[in-house]
């Protein structure tokens, strides 16, 4: 078997004391969300960089448009650094803008990135995505309902800065959907038909730590102990799956997050267990399913359900009232790319069956 690993991201975790000495003076961005504006740490850590800016115009699941206006002022500023303090959405704008291309919409197709990055320090503040270590830049196009990930080297942070002391002020229904993202992630690497062994043991690893802690940091979100290895899980799981690629589970999250609004790490689990079943005759699914001490995949797919429910997360799309046509467009534009990663093939017929038995639950 060949293979190929590497990661170029510098990681520190722990507090987030090291964002100034990183920064090293330079003229820097710092990309947030509203969220940090309005509690005043972005004005804090703006403060602390010296010479420094604030951008906050994100949205979850970023749009081009977003991209595109930051791009701007990176270049109309001749800004050195970027400083992206916020969850994936806030990170992968962060990456998309670091290339200041005119327009990101002509990377959304496949074109190889071909322009130099600004340095980004990625400082994640939910436990979900594993954004900061990862070469990947989700972003939407909500003019033509698209959502995509972009892929390139380029979109390795210079630095990854994790302070699970961010994650402490995450609302239970984003603990609960970032932190289930960070199981497909370990899941969806794993049985990648690019796995690879480096990658398997980090899958393992993030896996266990979410079972143990997700249920415990979404009861009590003060939970130093929960918030921290959850924030571990997702690090490690993001470095687990960067180099492999999500799967099935990611390509139907696409059109489930642009069309119905679910967000990300939700989207992803609504499908998790139904492929888990659906992948039972790969023998790595079952091997992983094993090494976490489950007797067979089915109890693997039991306990995801479980863990669902026990985080308030949707196991269904009933409240969509789906028609036949919406399950022909779910399916069409589930054929994202990733989907081929999966080890056993995705035709149209076991989509239809799995929408239209999500569509009854
Ligand atoms: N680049 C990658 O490798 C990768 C991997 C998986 C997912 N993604 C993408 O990342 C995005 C999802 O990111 P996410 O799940 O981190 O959520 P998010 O970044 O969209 O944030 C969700 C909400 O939580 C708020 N928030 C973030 N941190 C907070 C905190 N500490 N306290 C209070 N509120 C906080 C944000 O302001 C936002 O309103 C999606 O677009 C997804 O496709 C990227
Ligand atoms: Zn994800």
């Amino acid at each position: 078997m060949n293979w190929f690993y590497e990661q170029p991201v510098k990681i520190f975790f722990g507090n987030n004391a090291k964002i100034i000495e990183l920064a090293g003076g330079r003229k820097t961005l710092l990309v947030t969300s509203n969220y940090f504006v309005k509690s005043g740490i972005a004005q804090d850590l703006s403060k602390k960089l010296g010479n420094c800016y604030i951008y906050s115009n994100v949205s979850p699941n970023p749009d081009v448009s977003e991209v595109n206006e930051c791009a701007k002022i990176l270049r109309e500023n001749n800004i050195e650094c970027i400083a992206a303090l916020g969850g994936g959405s806030v990170i992968d704008l962060a990456k998309a803008a670091s290339i200041m291309a005119d327009d990101i919409s002509e990377y959304m197709n496949g074109k190889k990135v071909d322009k130099a990055a600004l340095p980004v320090i990625a400082i994640p503040t939910t436990a979900g995505t594993g954004s900061e270590v990862t070469c990947v830049s989700v972003i939407s196009d909500r003019k033509t309902g698209r959502k995509l990930p972009i892929v390139s080297e380029k979109f390795y942070p210079e630095y990854a800065v994790i302070d699970p002391g961010f994650t402490y002020s995450l609302p239970k229904k984003i603990t609960a959907s970032s932190g289930i993202d960070v199981l497909c992630h370990a899941v969806e690497g794993y049985w990648s038909i690019n796995h690879q062994p480096i990658c398997d043991s980090l899958a393992y690893h993030a896996a266990e730590l979410v079972f143990e802690y997700l249920p415990r940091a979404y009861k009590n979100g003060n939970d130093k102990e929960a918030r921290e290895k959850m924030t571990e899980a997702s690090v490690i799981a993001g470095l687990s799956f960067t180099l492999p690629k999500t799967s099935a589970p990611h390509a139907c999250s696409f059109p489930l997050t642009s069309i119905y609004g679910i967000p990300h790490g939700e989207a992803c689990a609504l499908t998790l267990d139904h492929f888990i079943k659906i992948n039972k005759e790969d023998i790595r699914t079952r091997k992983f399913a094993e090494k976490l001490g489950f007797s067979d995949t089915d109890e693997l797919a039991e306990k995801v359900y479980e863990l669902k429910r026990e985080t308030g997360l949707r196991t269904g799309l009933k409240d969509f009232h789906l028609s036949d046509d919406d399950i022909k467009d779910l399916v069409e534009k589930s054929h994202h790319p990733n989907m081929k990663n999966n080890p056993i093939e995705i035709t149209d017929k076991i989509l239809f069956e799995l929408y239209n038995e999500l569509k009854e639950r």
